[in-house]
């Protein structure tokens, strides 16, 4: 029953390299093919505006990430595929975590200790050039992440302390305002946790030592030739110790073709030798992607509205969920009084609340339906194999409320007439009475 949830993003800030490819999209694509996983995939646009002031770039990168994952083999019919500013919860889920998480311990990110020490080593006001938006990266990634309720989240190791902050928002959020999010847990890829860049330190951006994933083949070529390696001469024995060439050759390799080129090392194998190999390894793996890539840039219509019918089944689950928080942190309904909430939790007779049916249809099935205290009818369930069945799915409603009504998804069908607040507002009545 218990699916996994896995999710990650990539910010759209630049053109995707081998270090995205391998610490990323790899492993989620592959993931995303396990039966009992659920994955989302998202373009952190956001992200994106905290560090890239260009429009056409900020479009551009989205257009080069999602044409990089389609081409990757990610199947959107089977994963959600989104782009975070399609999702409008993402950023008022940001506001409620915002409104839980503690100054300084945004105070203590990696990113803006980094901007912070650089000032100060310069002697300059600590916060210049830092903007607000830097200082809550953190928050805006546990928002991506808590909107979802992701088990698992895949990212580099960089990423590990943003994933500690999610962890610590979903706790105060829990603690404050009751169960509501999952405490998500981070993926690392232990052989590939970062990739080193062209000049040996890690691949990134910002050190502009990269290499594009769909560079052309000449290009590919180029760049590998330009690894940094030691002096070393042909023939004489060779470290694969800090060998950035080595390293980038064994994300992509089999253990095998990896014991190889280990062997070959120790042997004396001329640099550029070593690289001819290892730009040939890369582009075997590579080649394929690239022409579907290049096929899908050719169509961004295409993947527009690809992302566009992503986002409807994001918001499907996101749309339901932050009915259920906006109610959890008291931005409620005003016809719902908390008084009445209260009395039907310590068990008051004379507050009347919303109650489910069970009955069973023609077609040998076992239905419910929840309905409100006047009886108005709220939601209609899809019919289930065995009142027992039934019976679990009510039970799980009347415990998680509007979590659970995410859960069951299309098993549950809002009543012509019914707002989507006031099933969350029914349910939220339902929770807090069971848990008196
Ligand atoms: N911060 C991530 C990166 O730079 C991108 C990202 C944004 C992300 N939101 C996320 C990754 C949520 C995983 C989950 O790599």
């Amino acid at each position: 029953m218990k699916t996994q949830r896995v999710l990650t993003g990539i910010t759209t800030s630049g053109t995707p390299h081998l270090g995205n490819y391998v610490g990323a999209i790899r492993p989620t694509v592959r993931a995303s093919r396990l039966a009992e996983v659920e994955s989302f995939y998202f373009l952190a646009d956001y992200h994106a505006l905290i560090k890239v002031g260009e429009p056409a770039r900020v479009q551009r990168s989205t257009l080069e990430i999602a044409a990089t994952w389609l081409a990757c083999g990610l199947d959107p019919e089977r994963v959600t595929f989104y782009r975070q500013s399609d999702i409008p919860e993402i950023p008022e889920l940001t506001w409620f975590l915002t409104c839980v998480t503690g100054k300084g311990i945004l105070n203590r990110a990696h990113a803006y200790k980094a901007a912070v020490d650089k000032n100060t080593a310069a002697g300059t006001d600590t916060d210049a050039d830092v903007t607000a938006g830097l200082f809550m990266y953190p928050v805006l990634m546990g928002a991506d992440i808590l909107m979802f309720n992701a088990h698992k989240v895949p990212v580099g190791r960089d990423q590990v302390q943003h994933l500690e902050m999610a962890r610590d928002m979903a706790n105060s959020f829990n603690h404050r305002y009751g169960q509501h999010f999952v405490l998500p847990e981070v993926v690392i890829e232990e052989s590939v946790a970062t990739l080193p860049g062209t000049d040996g330190r890690k691949m990134s951006k910002s050190y502009d030592n990269t290499i594009p994933l769909f560079a052309s083949r000449a290009q590919l070529k180029k760049l590998i030739g330009g690894i940094v390696t030691d002096s070393r001469a042909p023939g004489d024995p060779k470290e694969v110790e800090g060998s950035a060439l080595f390293q980038i050759f064994q994300a992509f390799a089999s253990d095998d073709e990896t014991s190889a080129l280990r062997q070959s090392y120790a042997s004396g194998i001329g640099w550029a030798e070593a690289k001819q190999m290892v730009f040939e390894r890369l582009d075997r793996e590579i080649t394929p992607m690239r022409e579907r890539y290049e096929a899908l840039m050719r169509d961004p219509g295409a993947i527009e509205d690809i992302l566009l019918a992503g986002a409807a089944k994001a918001r499907k689950l996101s749309t339901p969920f932050m009915t259920q928080l906006r109610h959890a942190v008291g931005l409620r309904n005003l016809r719902v009084s908390s008084v009445d909430a209260k009395a039907g939790k310590t068990g008051g007779a004379k507050t009347a609340l919303p109650s489910f049916k069970q009955y069973r249809e023609s077609d040998g099935r076992f239905h419910f339906k929840l309905v409100d205290a006047q009886g108005r009818l709220l939601l209609q369930s899809q019919g289930f194999a065995s009142p027992k069945d039934a019976g679990a799915a009510i039970g799980r409603l009347q415990r998680e409320g509007a979590t659970a009504w995410q859960a069951l998804g299309e098993q549950l069908g809002i009543a012509e007439g019914a707002s989507e607040n006031d099933v969350a507002a029914a349910l939220q009545q339902l929770v807090e009475a069971s848990s008196a």
